[in-house]
């Protein structure tokens, strides 16, 4: 196997007294597709914070193509080829789809070349169809696929994803994972990480999935074992 492109080894991380993560060993190879997923307040997020560099607090190794994450440096760590996507939706809604993509493909700082828009607006014709519109006139649904869209913007090497989903219609949940979909299949290299709540689409994206419960990967393995509810009650 290749070196990885995303190396945990014993990992604990904490906000104060609070503990949030402990020995977590998580390492992503190329072209992987990852469902993270757990309860309410298990750890998911820290751990692809953790990852990026957004979680201060943190021991054990954290290395991205085998240099060392550098944590509290996320700016740094997304300009290394870390893309991330955080929870909620975030775009800047008074500004235009056009204005948010540059942003973000500014975060990148030039990697990869190219025109990082036109890539977008490739990936999401919608988006193109709406360059001129504010992010906050756009559905819920558009908005999420813009954010996506300003995480590929910065070229990345790996792409991080904290519940994509979240707030959504059902209808829309589907077309947030097509769009997902439409990305890995334009990237097959690039890992994809998504943390999700809305298990069953997250695990028919995800060929792997890792469950977080209290800090810890309760499991780490193929999801398709997963998707009989009874399994998945084993590990959450
Ligand atoms: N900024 C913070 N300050 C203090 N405690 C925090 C902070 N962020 C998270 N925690 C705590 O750390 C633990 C893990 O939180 P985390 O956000 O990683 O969980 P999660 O699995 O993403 O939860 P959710 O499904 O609600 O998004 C929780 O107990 C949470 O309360
Ligand atoms: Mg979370």
């Amino acid at each position: 196997m290749s070196a990885p492109v995303l190396d945990l080894g014993g990992v604990a991380a904490s906000y104060g007294y609070r503990q949030a993560l402990s020995e977590v060993d998580f390492a992503v190879a190329e072209g992987e597709r990852v469902a993270v997923i757990g309860h309410n307040g298990s750890g998911k997020s820290t751990l692809v914070k953790c990852a990026v560099g957004a979680v201060p607090e943190v021991s054990g190794r954290i290395a991205y193509r085998g240099e060392p994450v550098l944590p509290g440096r996320v700016a740094d760590n997304v300009r290394r080829g870390i893309g991330f996507c955080a929870q909620g939706r975030n775009v800047f809604p008074s500004l235009t789809v056009e204005r948010n993509l540059a942003i973000a493909a500014r975060a990148g700082a030039g990697r990869g070349g190219g025109s990082p828009l036109k890539h977008a607006y490739g990936l999401f014709p919608i988006l193109a169809d709406r360059r001129r519109q504010l992010a906050g006139s756009l559905s819920g649904g558009q908005q999420q696929m813009l954010s996506i869209a300003m995480a590929m913007a910065t070229a990345p090497g790996i792409l991080l994803l904290d519940e994509p989903t979240c707030g959504l219609a059902p209808a829309v949940v589907e077309e947030v994972f097509a769009a997902l979909a439409i990305v890995a299949e334009a990237n097959a290299t690039m890992p994809v990480v998504v943390v999700e709540q809305n298990v069953v689409p997250a695990l028919a994206f995800a060929p792997r999935a890792v469950v977080v419960r209290q800090g810890r990967i309760a499991y780490d393995g193929p999801s398709a074992p997963l998707r009989e509810p009874a399994a998945l009650l084993d590990y959450y």
